[in-house]
Order: C-alpha cells, then sequence, then structure tokens
C-alpha cells in the first residue's frame, strides 16, 4: 500500500480553496493507501497566534476532515505537536538546507513582504513541512499547486540526505489535480484565495453562512462581456466560479459553458450559490456533530499514537544514519 501524507494549518476558518485543492483529495486517497492527515499546528505558529484560539482552531480542522468524509478507521488523524519527531526532524532538515534555497521560496517571500524582520520560523517552514512528508515514509502528497514548491524541496532534502548519508527516506511524488489546485479570490481573482486576506468577501469558508455565501458569490468580480466561458488569462473571475461550480457540482466545465449560453452571469452566479450552499449545509451538518464530541479527541489520540509509532521508526533510522 502507498503511503499519503498532508496536512493543513489551524489558522482560522478552511476556504473553499483548502476544500478543493486538498482536503477533498484526502478523502479519495483514504481508500487505497495507507494515508496520514495532520493539523499542522507547529506551522500556525509561524505567524502570531492567540493561545486562547490555537488548541480550538486545530480541533476545528479535525472536526472538518471528519465532516468532509474522512474516516478514522481508513486513515490516521492527528495533531503535528502530539508527535515530537517532526520538529525534531525539521531541525535535522534545516541543517541539511542552505539560506540560499529557502530564500527563493516564493511563499516565503509573499509572506514575509513589508516585514522589515520576519519571523525565523517562517523562513524554515519548508524545512519542517518536509520533515512532516519524510517521516511516514510518504508516496504521494495531495496538496494544491501553491505548495509545489515546497513539495520540490522535500524532494531535494530527500535526494541530499540518501546521497549523503544512505539511504534513508523515500522520495514523494507531486500528484498534479485536474479541477480545483488552485482556487481564486473572489474579489481580485489574481491571486490565490486565502484564510488571512483581510476582505472576508474575497473567499468562502466551509462554515459561512447561506447568506454570507450567497454575498460574497454574487459581488465577486467578473469582466464586461458577460459570457460564461473558460478562459483564465482573459477572463479570471469568471474562469474562477466556472472552476468552482465544477467541483462542487461534478458537471464539467463544458457542460457548464453550454448550459450557460447567451444566460449572463446573474443567473449563472445564483445557481451556484444554491450549489455551493447545498454542498456546504451537508459538511456543516457533519461538523456540528462532531465539533463537541468526545469521540473527536479519541480520533486524535489513537491517530497520534500510529503517528507516533511510524514518526519514531524513521527518526530512529535518521539518526542511526548520520552517526547519533
Ligand atoms: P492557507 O494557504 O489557506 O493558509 P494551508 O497553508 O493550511 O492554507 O494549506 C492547506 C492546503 O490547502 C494546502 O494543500 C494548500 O495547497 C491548499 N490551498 C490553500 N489555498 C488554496 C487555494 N486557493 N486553491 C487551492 N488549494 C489551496
Ligand atoms: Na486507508
Amino acid at each position: 500500500m502507498k503511503r499519503v501524507f498532508s496536512g493543513v494549518q489551524p489558522t482560522g476558518n478552511i476556504t473553499i480553496g483548502n476544500y478543493l485543492g486538498a482536503i477533498k483529495q484526502f478523502v479519495t486517497y483514504q481508500e487505497d493507501n495507507d494515508a496520514f492527515y495532520c493539523v499542522v499546528d507547529l506551522h500556525s505558529i509561524t505567524l502570531p497566534q492567540d493561545p486562547k484560539e490555537l488548541h480550538k482552531n486545530s480541533l476545528s480542522v479535525a472536526a472538518m476532515y471528519m465532516a468532509v468524509g474522512l474516516d478514522p478507521s481508513k486513515c490516521t488523524i492527528f495533531l503535528q505537536s502530539s508527535v515530537k519527531e517532526h520538529a525534531e526532524l525539521g531541525w535535522f532538515l534545516q541543517c541539511m538546507s542552505s539560506t540560499g534555497e529557502l530564500s527563493r521560496m516564493t511563499q516565503f517571500k509573499d509572506k514575509s513582504r513589508g516585514q522589515e524582520s520576519a519571523p525565523t520560523g517562517l523562513f524554515t517552514y519548508p524545512t519542517l513541512m518536509a520533515a512532516d512528508i519524510l517521516l511516514y515514509d510518504t508516496n504521494y502528497v495531495p496538496v494544491g499547486n501553491d505548495q509545489k514548491q515546497h513539495l520540490e524541496l522535500t524532494r531535494d532534502l530527500a535526494m541530499r540526505f540518501n546521497n549523503r548519508f544512505g539511504k534513508t527516506f523515500v522520495v514523494p511524488e507531486y500528484k498534479e489535480q485536474k479541477v480545483g489546485a488552485r482556487i481564486m479570490s473572489l474579489d481580485e481573482p489574481t491571486s490565490k484565495m486565502s484564510k488571512s486576506n483581510p476582505n472576508e468577501h474575497s473567499r468562502i469558508c466551509l462554515l459561512d453562512p447561506p447568506n454570507k455565501v450567497k454575498k460574497s458569490l454574487m459581488r465577486s468580480t467578473t469582466d464586461s462581456d458577460m459570457e460564461v466561458r473558460f478562459d483564465p488569462e482573459n477572463k479570471a473571475g469568471v474562469s474562477n466560479l466556472l472552476t468552482i461550480y465544477s467541483a462542487f457540482s461534478g458537471l464539467s466545465i463544458k457542460d457548464l459553458e453550454k448550459k450557460y449560453e447567451g444566460l449572463g452571469y446573474g443567473t449563472f452566479k445564483k445557481e451556484l450559490v444554491v450549489v455551493v450552499n447545498d454542498s456546504l449545509a451537508e459538511i456543516q451538518d457533519k461538523y456540528n456533530k462532531i465539533i463537541d464530541s468526545p469521540e473527536l479527541l479519541e480520533v486524535l489520540k489513537t491517530g497520534a499514537d500510529r503517528a507516533r509509532e511510524v514518526a519514531s521508526a524513521t527518526m530512529d533510522r535518521v539518526k542511526k544514519n548520520m552517526g547519533f
């Protein structure tokens, strides 16, 4: 069986970008793989976090994993901070990486922009992400395409380590997905939809109420030519809405173009609102049942025990091969 690993940060509400770009794939991958899905809470402290919110947000992401269909009898769900090997291997991999290659990471450039002095953790973030992946002898990493560069670095670090210290890590593969790999902001469809954008109407979160979804979608940026056509370069806004529509409905973009031929954006947007809200209602219903249940804590405890077993075996191998 192939190993799969992925994670989501507990930094605010999960967006449909996180869902369509990553978590929806987690559900598929749990079926035929040995999959580990982590709430990467150590990553979330690369930017300031409120201690009162941190754990609550972690539980919320874990509950969301289950609400969208992750089944703890088919995959391992856990919090990163429960398995100390993540931080430990993160240090080892920092020592394998160079400041030059980390400086080239576009996420660091984006997130540190305008900051006089960015946190060091923001800079070394990709080495911790590499540790997350390599600890589990991971073959596949379902992530949105904003993470492609970090995954390339992970592969480089794994190969570099294996070359220097003998075969230690499995080198993971990046798998490109077709629909939803990059969901764009609704207000400015040239940048990716993100949890942290100050404009709440730039995104849709899985926990948004129907009215908020309606408002954000109806006011989303389109263009003046009124034609529902997929053309990301010239019609970024409409193309993004088509991607979202297709991902939630299962209809192909071609079929959607046909369906809305000559109908204009108003009708298209209104029907998209219904499609998205129907999907979210189902997810929210499950989420509400899980979030305060004792089962959630049980799942995370069992998950951490299982994760620790695999991670500590890898860490033993790393230390032995490095000469500790
Ligand atoms: P965020 O980028 O919203 O802070 P994370 O860094 O926790 O979220 O990313 C969680 C997963 O969601 C990653 O696999 C990432 O690639 C994916 N992801 C984030 N934003 C988008 C987006 N706009 N479109 C597609 N996938 C995304
Ligand atoms: Na599985």
